[in-house]
């Protein structure tokens, strides 16, 4: 017997570490699926992982490893073959880690796993603010803020179609201690500000302003937190001195790469 699921990446139009305190964020899914299907076998002892894309990571194998014990805590234990694949970016700030908890449980728990699944993300990603969870889950553009049911956000995104992804390689650092490394300066002053008005960010975009002219606010923000890395900071000027806009998608990262950067070509 086999079962299938999928799951969306999601892009944060604006957002990134402001929901963690509270701020309202956007993000719309992305148009790239994860896929996992299971194929149920009494011949087997355990699950078996076949996830050809990421062979060289035990990174990646021991968290999908995780993600199926944690399943089989909350069902009765099955055997089989769980096979993966992705078309998102993998640790690329684009949800690939939150899809892969949700399209497992969807496989292994059922369609309609989402408080389990929900649990699931909290254990295996310390310290999210639920805005990917929100709109992986739903598969729909989403106004997020913690404590507030998500908004299904009629915001015009036609802007984007004139957008790239830029891939900038992976961090260093992980999502997690990002987070938390960003939480223990949040009572400085320049980090508070920098959450603040990347809230501000948000409401703006919802209230119509220009993309190029809030994304670029919002990247300086992102700086500001101290998430985009020097040689990022010199690909986004470069962008803005065309007359675009860019900014990093998700965590970003403190050394290494940034991850996925959303530009955005001048209007004209
Ligand atoms: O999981 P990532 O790297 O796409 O980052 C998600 C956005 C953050 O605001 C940095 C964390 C969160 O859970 O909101």
């Amino acid at each position: 017997m086999k079962s299938e699921s999928q799951a969306p990446g999601k892009i944060i139009l604006s957002g990134e570490y402001a929901v963690v305190f509270g701020y309202p964020g956007i993000a719309v899914p992305s148009p790239q699926y994860l896929r996992v299907t299971f194929e149920k076998l009494t011949n087997r002892e355990d699950i078996l992982i076949d996830w050809p894309q990421i062979s060289e990571d035990a990174l990646w194998q021991t968290y999908a490893q995780r993600i199926i014990s944690l399943c089989e805590q909350k069902s009765e234990k099955s055997t089989g073959i769980l096979s993966i694949h992705s078309d998102i970016p993998l640790g690329k700030g684009m949800g690939s880690s939150t899809a892969l908890v949700i399209a497992i449980c969807r496989c292994l728990l059922g369609q309609e796993c989402e408080i389990d699944a929900r649990a699931i993300e909290d254990s295996v990603n310390p310290g999210n603010s639920g805005i990917d969870f929100a709109v992986i889950w739903k598969d729909k553009p989403l106004r997020f803020q913690k404590g507030i049911a998500p908004d299904p956000t009629q915001l015009r995104t036609d802007f984007l179609k004139c957008g790239s992804l830029i891939d900038t390689g992976k961090a260093n650092e992980s999502t997690p201690d990002l987070v938390a490394w960003v939480n223990e300066r949040s009572k400085e002053s320049q980090i508070e500000e920098a959450l603040r008005e990347i809230g501000e960010c948000t409401n703006r975009l919802l209230a119509g302003e220009d993309p190029l002219a809030v994304f670029r606010d919002h990247h300086r923000c992102q700086v500001a937190l101290g998430v985009v890395p020097s040689e990022v900071q010199t690909l986004i000027a470069g962008i803005e001195a065309r007359g675009g806009a860019a900014k990093v998608l998700g965590a970003g990262g403190r050394t290494g790469g940034g991850g996925m950067v959303l530009a955005l070509e001048p209007s004209e």
